[in-house]
């Protein structure tokens, strides 16, 4: 009997346990700073009872921490980024941020739309850059939190008014990160305009989930047969070109250091890789885009998206002048990458690129996750 009682209260304390455990969601808001403006900026950490944990300030909607179990359960942050809200502010190059109203580069700054054109900041060479000189990266943006069974959010606003940065109409976006309990970073993003406008939403998080100085043994699958080679201003040419028998071929897993020093023109251009790849399947909304892995620590990131293109960065402007978070040292080159879910750069001006026009009537969605899991990879 007392047998039998035993046996009843130990299921009834799993139950119990494994309960409470899927229910272990949470998010925690703390103070940041205040920007040099006066402006105060929070924190919230978003966390699941698997113990991954996501930290995201206002300013920037930026991602400042990701903390990812290896195959060994031990839990490493994963992304570059900065331990104070000034250096964010003054020497940032977009770690971790939500990039807008158009990510990556628009040539010299100029586009036209309905018979007008518009002139945007020249913040890159004769370019312009990430949405200019105060862009999505570099504002407040309203916070709620969501709290749900599996899930856990957080929903930024920002309104962004007619004309900011030289682009037209009164454009209202909303950002919502969700960590899911399979350890899946989900980010939705959604904008309305009254005004015709142009509109490329990203975000720009620095991956490495190794934990060393660099990403050159993490090992890249990139789901595109194509890729868009660019001038010397790292604007497209205009050409989508095939991977195939290239350094930019990353059909298959390889080694991101494998070819990077190669000699070819559009690797120096680049100064490494930091081009748009062609992502397969355009039509079928989220698809698989790239799968990124550090045989090491058996850490592996797949991304998934419904947009056209990725954009990887492999770091190449990094020159060890930003100072790392947590520690005394400063960011070596290529010690992180980007995959930047994207459409394709300087779409407004290249005719036959997907179209980038956002009207009155619509509303513009788009989906992007980042899904950790440490499946067996070859140990190397
Ligand atoms: C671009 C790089 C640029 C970097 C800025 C990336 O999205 O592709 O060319 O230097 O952003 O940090």
């Amino acid at each position: 009997m007392r047998k039998i009682v035993l046996i009843l209260l130990s299921l009834v304390g799993f139950t119990c346990c494994k309960e409470t455990q899927t229910n272990k969601m949470a998010i925690n808001k703390d103070f940041f700073g205040k920007t040099k403006d006066g402006i105060a900026v929070d924190r919230y950490s978003l966390s699941n009872s698997a113990g991954m944990r996501v930290q995201i300030i206002t300013y920037g909607g930026i991602i400042t921490t990701m903390e990812v179990p290896d195959r060994n359960g031990i839990f490493q942050d994963v992304v570059l980024g900065y331990d104070k809200l000034s250096d964010y502010e003054e020497s940032s190059p977009y770690f971790g941020a939500l990039i807008g109203r158009f990510g990556n580069r628009i040539a010299e700054g100029k586009f036209r739309l309905e018979g007008k054109e518009y002139t945007l900041a020249q913040n890159d060479g004769e370019n312009h850059l990430h949405g200019g000189t105060k862009g999505f990266d570099k504002v407040v943006w309203k916070a709620s939190e969501q709290i749900q069974k599996d899930e856990v959010s957080l929903k930024l606003i920002y309104l962004s008014k007619d004309m900011e940065e030289g682009y037209p109409g009164n454009l209202s976006v909303e950002v919502l990160y969700t960590l899911t309990q399979d350890n899946t970073l989900k980010i939705n993003y959604k904008a309305v305009t009254d005004q015709t406008t142009i509109l490329n939403l990203t975000q720009h998080s620095y991956f490495n989930l190794s934990g060393t100085n660099s990403i050159l043994d993490h090992e890249l699958m990139l789901n595109a047969d194509a890729y868009l080679p660019v001038d010397e201003t790292l604007i497209p040419t205009g050409e989508i070109v095939n991977v195939a028998k290239t350094p930019f071929d990353f059909t298959k897993p390889k080694k991101i250091g494998r070819e990077i020093n190669d000699e070819d023109l559009q690797l120096k251009r680049g100064l490494g890789y930091d081009h748009c790849w062609v992502l397969n399947e355009p039509n079928i909304g989220l698809r698989l885009a790239a799968v990124l892995s550090d045989p090491k620590s058996g850490r592996q990131m797949e991304v998934f998206t419904d947009q056209p293109g990725i954009q990887f960065y492999s770091g190449n402007f990094l020159d060890g002048t930003n100072p790392k978070k947590n520690s005394d040292e400063y960011y070596p080159y290529r010690s992180g990458l980007c995959l930047e879910t994207q459409h394709y750069p300087n779409a407004p001006n290249e005719a036959s690129f997907p179209i980038v026009v956002l009207n009155p009537q619509e509303v513009f969605t788009s989906q992007t996750q980042f899904k950790f899991s440490n499946p067996k990879l070859d140990q190397k």
